[in-house]
């Protein structure tokens, strides 16, 4: 019996170690992910000034999700709070006390540019979770109103904890479960357009749909939770939801959040209240663009 004990103390003991050790390589291995820097030439932007460009600007955060994450007023909100995933806070974007020029010192239009998209802090380091690789595709025009109108935000002076990864985010990192390393799935290098014209054309679907990647995947036909413990995702492509909706219907289930088939759509797994802010040419856009594909 004795013997047993000794045995089974053992096994035990060398499966912690194991497991020590395992975490211990996926630490570092994320950890240097996230500190490397990136040498990447940011688009030099004029940003404007006028009250056009400004209100254009809002309409783009609107319809971006920015204030999910950063909160109404841009002073910071906690995105992610789990203990095994970790405390992920979206920080205070303001210039305020604990906002951008606060913690980070002179925030500059090219350091807005670096990281709206290219997902990049002042020193050239991956920002954590912020879905650059959506903002990446935005025209100069949309862009540099998107700058202009967060520069004329009203100061927050809200101070925001850092980004901590528990265990599993660590582990959901580390396999690219979870897009929290954003620098990696940007393309660092595309060009930079000039401006994507508004009108109910597959062109403008196909630059709204980006939004809708991030979950809905680079070919909209959805899968696997992108949270544990979220619900699938599913595919809205022509061969999908939007193979019997009418753009009517696709209209209404991104207006109030109810399908057709009278499914409520969770706004914490699927963003509607962002896309109900989309235009109505933007929308029918976007219904022309995901209809159009189909995939086999
Ligand atoms: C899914 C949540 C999410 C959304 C949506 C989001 N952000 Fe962020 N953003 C974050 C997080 C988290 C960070 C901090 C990352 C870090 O510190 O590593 C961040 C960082 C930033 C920063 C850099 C702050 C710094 O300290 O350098 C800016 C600027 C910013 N976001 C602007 C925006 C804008 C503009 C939008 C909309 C177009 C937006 N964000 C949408 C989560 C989000
Ligand atoms: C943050 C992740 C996320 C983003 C971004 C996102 N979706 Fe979703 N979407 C989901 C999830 C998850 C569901 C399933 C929700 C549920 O079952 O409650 C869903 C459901 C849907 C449905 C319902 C489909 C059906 O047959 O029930 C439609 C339509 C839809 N999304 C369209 C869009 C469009 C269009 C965009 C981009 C503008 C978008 N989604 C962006 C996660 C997302």
């Amino acid at each position: 019996m004795k013997k047993f004990f000794k045995w089974t103390g053992i096994v035990l003991g060398s499966v912690i170690v194991l497991l020590l050790i395992g975490f211990a390589i996926i630490y570092f291995s994320v950890q240097s992910r996230f500190n490397k820097k990136y040498e990447v030439a940011v688009q030099s932007i004029t940003i404007p000034t006028d009250s056009a460009s400004i209100a254009l600007g809002e309409h783009i955060a609107a319809i971006k999700g920015c204030t999910d994450c950063h909160g109404k007023d841009f002073g910071g909100n906690i995105v992610i709070d789990d203990p095994a995933l970790g405390l992920l806070p979206a920080p205070n974007i303001t210039m305020g006390k604990g906002g951008l020029s606060s913690r980070r010192g002179n925030f500059t239009d090219e350091d807005y540019v670096r990281a709206i998209r290219h997902g990049l802090d002042k020193e050239g380091k991956s920002l954590k979770l912020m879905p650059s690789y959506e903002y990446q595709p935005l025209s100069k025009k949309d862009l540099a109103a998107l700058i202009a109108y967060l520069k004329t935000r009203p100061a927050v002076d809200k101070e925001m904890p850092g980004v901590t990864l528990g265990p599993v985010g660590y582990a959901l990192a580390n396999f690219d479960k979870l897009p929290l390393i954003v620098a990696e799935k940007v393309n660092h290098t595309a060009p930079l357009e000039e401006e994507v014209h508004p009108a109910v054309s597959v062109t403008y679907g196909k630059y709204m749909a980006v939004s809708c990647q991030g979950c809905h995947g680079n070919n909209y036909q959805g899968g696997k939770p992108i949270i544990p413990g979220s619900p699938d995702v599913p595919n809205i492509t022509g061969k999908g939801s939007l193979a019997k909706w009418t753009e009517a219907q696709f209209i209404n289930t991104l207006r109030t959040g109810v399908t057709p088939e009278g499914k409520k759509l969770d706004p914490k797994y699927m963003p509607w209240p962002m896309a109900k802010e989309f235009t109505e040419t933007e929308i029918k856009a976007l219904y022309l663009f995901l209809k159009e594909q189909q995939p086999s």
